[in-house]
């Protein structure tokens, strides 16, 4: 049954020419330098309480290798205890218990399976799946931290998105890093196509 308090949000990080990561797969671009003295705080006690409204996390296999790439360096897991649902059709290892592996159309996943039980549910990317998701209906909002660069080329935010989807601008909020968080509803409703406009 579907669960009118579950949420979707996809949210990702992007250079100001909306590239989410290098085709090669650096990202020491992200370790931007820039100062804005009007920009609020990023304080980690909030961040750290945000994280636990989270209740779990969808992303793609090639996020999910990045994922453990970064882990194999010792920078830890983002994803805490949360279930993590991990969009791949190969046999990929599973690091961890909360990991589930799912293959096939996304909307049976989020509106049977995840809506009903999770309230906060988290698409993580990358630019395949936030796409996928968007062109299925299925957000509810899209948060988009934009940093203080441009990189030219790379692994676009919504990759092959072959349609109009309208937002609505709900926040803005600037950090004193310089990046700023854009966060837009999605019109329309849940698993169904949205209206373009
Ligand atoms: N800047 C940020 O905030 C941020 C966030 C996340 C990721 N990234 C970066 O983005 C890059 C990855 O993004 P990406 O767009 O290349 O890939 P992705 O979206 O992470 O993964 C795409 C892959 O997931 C699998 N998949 C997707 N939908 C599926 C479905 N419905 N059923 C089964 N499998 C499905 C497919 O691979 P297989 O079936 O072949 O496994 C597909 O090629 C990485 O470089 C990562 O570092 C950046």
């Amino acid at each position: 049954m579907a669960n009118p308090d579950s949420h979707v949000t996809i949210h990702m990080a992007a250079s100001l020419d909306g590239f989410i990561g290098c085709k090669d797969g650096r990202v020491d671009w992200m370790e931007t330098s820039d100062e804005f003295a009007d920009g609020d705080s990023l304080d980690p006690e909030f961040v750290e309480a945000f994280l636990k409204t989270i209740d779990c996390y969808v992303m793609g296999s090639r996020t999910y290798e990045t994922a453990l790439s970064f882990e194999a360096k010792g920078f830890g897991w983002a994803y805490a205890e949360k279930p993590t649902f991990v969009l791949t059709s190969r046999d990929l290892p599973r690091t961890r218990d909360t990991v589930e592996f799912y293959s096939g159309d996304l909307a049976p996943l989020v509106n049977e399976r995840l809506r009903p039980k999770f309230r906060s549910i988290w698409f993580v990317g990358g630019g395949v799946v936030s796409a996928e998701c968007l062109r299925l209906g299925l957000a509810d909002e899209v948060r988009y931290s934009i940093l203080p660069i441009l990189i030219g080329d790379g692994i676009q935010f919504f990759d092959k998105l072959d349609r109009d989807v309208a937002l609505h601008l709900a926040e803005v909020k600037a950090y004193k890093s310089g990046m700023v968080e854009l966060r837009y509803e999605a019109r329309g409703h849940r698993g169904e196509s949205r209206n373009a406009t």
